[in-house]
C-alpha cells in the first residue's frame, strides 16, 4: 500500500528518490567509466533512457535488440547527445532459444566484463501464440528468455566481481501486474495451453514468474557469497510502446506516446505481437 502511495504522489522513500526522480537525478554524481552493462530492449521505452543515461555516466552500454536497425538508430540518438557514449548494439531475439545463445556467445567472444545486466525487454498483453520453441510468447519473452539470458552470463558476471572487486547487479523490470495472476498463480501445467488463455493474466504470471527467480537467485548468489544482487523493480506506470496491445490505455496515454495509437485493435495486436 505505501509503495502504490509513493507511486502516484511521487514522494521519496527511505532511498530519497520517488517515482517523480528522473534517471539522471538517481545516478547524479556515480562514475561508471570502468563498467559494462547489458540491457535487454535498451531501443525504445524505459530501455532506452536507461541505456542513454547509463551511458552519460560512462558505462560500456550493450544493447540486445532483435530490431537492430531501430537499435542502431537508437544508438545515434544517443551519441547526438553524448559524444563519447560507448554503445554497441547485439542482436537478440528472447522469443528464440537459439538467437539467445548466439546472444550469449557474441558477447563472452567481445572479452568484455559484465558488471550489470538489465532483464528490460517486455511484451504485454498478447493474443495466445506460441514461440518458435513452442512456448506462450509472453512467458518466453518475459520469463523464460531473460531465465536463459542469465544462466548464460552468470559465470561472467562471477568472473567479472572476482577480477575487479566491484559489486554486480542483475535487475529485472518486472511489474505491480504479477499480482493479477491465474487464479492459482503460475499454471505450471498449462503454460502453452491456449484453453482458459488470459492475455492480462499471462502477463502478471510472467512477471511473477521474474520476481520469483530474481528472488531465489538472489538466495542462491548469497548462499555461494558471490557479490552480485538480483533486484526486481516495478518501473512505475509509463507510457511506452509496450501499451500497443492495449488499445484502452494506449487512448487514454495518446498525447504521450510518440507514434499513433492502434485503430483497429485486431489488426495491430497481431501485427504488433509478431513473432520475428
Ligand atoms: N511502461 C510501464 O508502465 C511498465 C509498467 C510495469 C512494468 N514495465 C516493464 O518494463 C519493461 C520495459 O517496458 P517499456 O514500457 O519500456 O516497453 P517498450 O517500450 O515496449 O520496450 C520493450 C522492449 O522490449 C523489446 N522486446 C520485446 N520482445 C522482444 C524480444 N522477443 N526480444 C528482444 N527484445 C524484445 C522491444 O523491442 P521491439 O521493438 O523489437 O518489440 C522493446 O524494445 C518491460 O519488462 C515491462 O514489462 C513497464
Ligand atoms: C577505474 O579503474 C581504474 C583502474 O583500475 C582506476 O584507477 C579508477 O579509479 C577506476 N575509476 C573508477 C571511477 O572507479
Ligand atoms: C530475474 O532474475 C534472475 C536473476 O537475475 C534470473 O535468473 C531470472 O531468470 C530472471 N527472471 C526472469 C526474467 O524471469
Ligand atoms: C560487495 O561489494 C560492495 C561494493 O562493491 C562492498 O561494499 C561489499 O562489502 C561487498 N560485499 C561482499 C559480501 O563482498
Amino acid at each position: 500500500m505505501v509503495g502504490i502511495f509513493s507511486l502516484v504522489t511521487g514522494w521519496p522513500g527511505p532511498s530519497g528518490f520517488g517515482s517523480s526522480s528522473t534517471a539522471e537525478q538517481v545516478t547524479q554524481g556515480i562514475d561508471g567509466t570502468n563498467l559494462t552493462a547489458i540491457i535487454t530492449g535498451g531501443a525504445s521505452g524505459i530501455g532506452l533512457e536507461t541505456s542513454r543515461v547509463l551511458a552519460l555516466r560512462g558505462v560500456h552500454v550493450i544493447i540486445g535488440v532483435r530490431n537492430v536497425k531501430a537499435a542502431n538508430e537508437a544508438k545515434k540518438t544517443i551519441l547526438t547527445e553524448i559524444e563519447t557514449a560507448r554503445v554497441d548494439v547485439l542482436e537478440l531475439d528472447l522469443c528464440s532459444i537459439r538467437s539467445i545463445r548466439a546472444f550469449a556467445d557474441n558477447f563472452i567472444a567481445l572479452n568484455l566484463h559484465l558488471n550489470i545486466l538489465i532483464n528490460n525487454a517486455g511484451i504485454m498483453f498478447c493474443p495466445f501464440q506460441l514461440s518458435q520453441d513452442g512456448i506462450e510468447v509472453q512467458f518466453a519473452t518475459n520469463h523464460i528468455g531473460h531465465f536463459l539470458l542469465t544462466e548464460l552470463l552468470l559465470d561472467k558476471m562471477k568472473n567479472t566481481v572476482k577480477t575487479t572487486g566491484i559489486q554486480g547487479r542483475i535487475v529485472n523490470l518486472s511489474s505491480i501486474a504479477h499480482t493479477h495472476c491465474y487464479k492459482n498463480g503460475i499454471r505450471f501445467d498449462h503454460i502453452n495451453a491456449k484453453d482458459g488463455y488470459n492475455d492480462k493474466r499471462a502477463y502478471g504470471q510472467s512477471k511473477l514468474a521474474n520476481i520469483l527467480h530474481a528472488n531465489e537467485l538472489s538466495r542462491r548468489l548469497q548462499e555461494e557469497g558471490v557479490n552480485v544482487t538480483v533486484n526486481s523493480v516495478h518501473p512505475g506506470l509509463i507510457m511506452t510502446p509496450l501499451f500497443r496491445h492495449s488499445a484502452v490505455l494506449m487512448r487514454g496515454g495518446d498525447d504521450l506516446l510518440r507514434g499513433p495509437p492502434p485503430t483497429a485493435e485486431g489488426s495491430h495486436r497481431e501485427i504488433l505481437c509478431r513473432l520475428q
